[in-house]
């Protein structure tokens, strides 16, 4: 039997770099022998992006933030399950892009729902799983947001031919994106042997720098 895998999840506001970083951290950690999977919430399975779909397309109107948390879980209750249980117990190193701290941080903080509810249903839908280790990306909150709203602006094009997009969220307000942003942080502070706040205001060169380093020291990967 192998030995079980590392599980490393990767947060932050909408446009701080987390995708394109992921990817840089898969191709250094598969060089270096590892298998890897890369996967994303909400997504990561087939019923987990149908979810997606409803929670992010603009389209999708009057989803109550109770509905939404529910749906966020769904998602991950499926994709532990089907993905990340099943590449941890191979041995594989399992990248994800968000995960409950994004729940914490959006639903909990930013829609107001606490984070009592968040860690009460992760326990009972997720087995309470944790990552090893979590790389929060930490960049200033409104310049993140606009670049996210750019690049979704772009993908709209679909959008507007009846398509859906993934602009729900980011026509949220600057006061949600700033309360998301401190309940990130306060995740930080309670969680600082998991979650590492990386800076991610230089190059996206120096980022992947800093967070090679980060893994080498805590995983020893
Ligand atoms: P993502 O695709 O990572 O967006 P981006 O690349 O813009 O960061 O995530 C989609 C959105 O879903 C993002 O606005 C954050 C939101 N989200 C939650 O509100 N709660 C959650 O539990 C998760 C996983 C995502």
């Amino acid at each position: 039997m192998s030995r079980r895998g590392k599980f490393i999840t990767f947060e932050g506001l909408d446009g701080t770099g987390k995708s394109t970083q992921m990817r840089k951290l898969a191709a250094v950690v598969r060089a270096a022998g590892h298998k890897v999977v890369e996967t994303r919430e909400p997504g990561g399975t087939l019923t987990g992006e149908k979810i997606r779909k409803v929670l992010l397309d603009s389209g999708t109107a009057g989803l109550s933030p109770l509905a939404e948390m529910a749906l966020m879980f769904a998602s991950r209750a499926q994709h532990i399950a089907e993905v990340i249980e099943p590449a941890l117990a191979q041995g594989s190193i399992v990248l994800c892009d968000r995960f409950t701290d994004s729940t914490e941080a959006y639903q909990g903080s930013g829609r107001r729902l606490g984070s009592q509810a968040v860690r009460e249903l992760h326990r009972v839908l997720c087995g309470n799983l944790q990552p090893d280790l979590t790389i929060l990306l930490d960049s200033d909150a409104a310049a993140s947001v606009s670049r996210a709203r750019r690049r979704n602006k772009r993908n709209s094009k679909a959008a507007s031919r009846g398509h859906s997009d993934e602009n729900r969220f980011e026509q949220e307000t600057r006061a949600f994106f700033t309360r998301v942003y401190e309940g990130y942080l306060a995740i930080a502070a309670r969680e600082h042997g998991r979650v590492a706040v990386v800076d991610a205001r230089g190059t996206p060169g120096q980022t992947h720098q800093k967070i090679v380093e980060l893994v080498r020291r805590k995983l020893k990967l």
